[in-house]
């Protein structure tokens, strides 16, 4: 389909990779690799391969500064890759995205007070929320068998309670891959909006949208400008394991109290090997490579979709619009609890994360599928043989 290496898997081994770990001594004798995380199974773009050489080879690691070059090279990504005007002012990097939830609470709310979320979502928001002593209110999502959607109902409630000041939209939402568009996003902020509760869009995987699904952002769609957008290159080329985020802040006020909390939790400098990826990713040939690599993720999708119908009709794909994670309902099963899902997971040798984690009950699992096709199918049939002995 392309000439990119999606069909080979990457080497892992020695680099202590914690998906590397989920990978059991038994699954890598029989061929097969674990779907946990949310990080690629081959390897990254050559242009980010590259521009990561290049950086190694100069040989210095120096203070650096997320200076006006920088800053131009985001706005130019996203328009381009997006359609997305941003200022390069509104820019504020950061030192990723979950520990930039710990400085927004830690700016914006006090102690005691809820950051409203909609399960299930991804799960390790909720530790720099709890570890700073603020509470997650949920607001759980509405799943009719198909597709989720958001009761809009409770939102207006939980937003209408002044201890409830933020709001952590994810988008696109892991691990359920929904895209959330124009209509539910402007909805959002009109109810935010109402009651002043600032809006916390995790956008990091606003990038790895399939073909025909428009991505947005709130300064897209409303005037309310009571959101931060939290984007980083860190989904979009696997390289999640620096932390690094550029938050996108358009309202002044908010921006700099930000920036004031952030400084006091970490005052330092630019990571120059981000930047240097940065400068590699966000280029035309890296929007190219991203667009392939969803094409491959969208191919993986209708192998599972057409596996499970086929063959595991007790396991349903809900259908992905974003992200390359699958969230998939494996109720039909039978099992009884989380327990008994864990462990019939295990025995089967098909490495996901349990949906529980993300606030969802027993009987989902998510998987990720940008992953070699071979392997893809080595997994579901492992997946196979386990139910048919069930
Ligand atoms: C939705 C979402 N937000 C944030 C993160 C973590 O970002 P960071 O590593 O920058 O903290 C992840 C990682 O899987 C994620 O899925």
């Amino acid at each position: 389909m392309t000439d990119y290496d999606f069909d080979i898997p990457v080497d892992r081994s020695g680099m202590a990779s914690i998906k590397e770990g989920k990978t059991t001594e038994q699954m890598r004798k029989a061929g097969l690799r674990s779907f946990w995380g949310a990080e690629f199974e081959f390897k990254t773009a050559p242009c980010v391969i590259r521009a990561g050489r290049e950086w190694a080879e100069r040989g210095l690691a120096a203070y650096c500064t997320a200076d006006d070059s920088y800053r131009e090279l985001v706005c130019g990504w996203m328009r381009m890759h997006r359609g997305w005007e941003i200022q390069k002012e509104w820019i504020v990097p950061t030192y990723g995205m979950t520990c930039s939830v710990g400085t927004l609470v830690r700016a914006f709310t006090q102690p005691g007070d809820g950051v409203i979320g909609m399960d299930p979502v991804y799960h390790m928001t909720w530790e720099p929320v709890r570890l700073n002593g603020r509470r997650k209110v949920s607001c759980p999502l509405l799943f009719d068998g198909e597709t989720y959607s958001i009761d809009y109902h409770r939102l207006e409630e939980l937003c209408a309670d002044p201890r409830n000041r933020v709001l952590y939209v994810c988008n696109p939402h892991n691990p359920i891959a929904k895209v959330w568009g124009r209509e539910d996003l402007q909805r959002i902020a009109e109810i935010a909006g109402a009651h002043q509760v600032l809006i916390y869009s995790d956008e990091i995987f606003g990038d790895t949208v399939y073909e025909g699904v428009e991505m947005l952002s709130f300064s897209q769609v409303t005037d309310y400008d009571g959101w931060i957008a939290a984007t980083s290159i860190g989904k979009t080329f696997s390289v999640t394991g620096i932390g690094q985020a550029n938050l996108i802040i358009r309202n002044e006020e908010i921006r700099q109290r930000f920036i004031t909390q952030r400084n006091r939790d970490h005052y330092g400098s630019f990571d120059p090997y981000m930047r240097a990826i940065y400068f590699g990713g966000y280029t035309k040939e890296g929007s190219e490579w991203v667009r392939a690599m969803m094409a491959y993720c969208y191919q993986n999708y209708l192998l599972v979709d057409s596996y499970l119908r086929e063959r595991i009709p007790q396991m349903r794909v809900i259908r992905p619009e974003g992200s390359y994670v699958l969230w998939i309902d494996c109720r039909g099963i039978g099992l009884s609890g989380e327990e008994e899902y864990e462990q019939f997971f295990e025995e089967a040798m098909f490495g996901c994360d349990s949906g529980v984690q993300y606030g969802s009950e027993p009987g989902f699992i998510r998987m990720t599928i940008a992953v070699p096709a071979g392997l893809v199918r080595a997994g579901l049939e492992a997946l196979e043989r386990a139910v048919r002995s069930l």
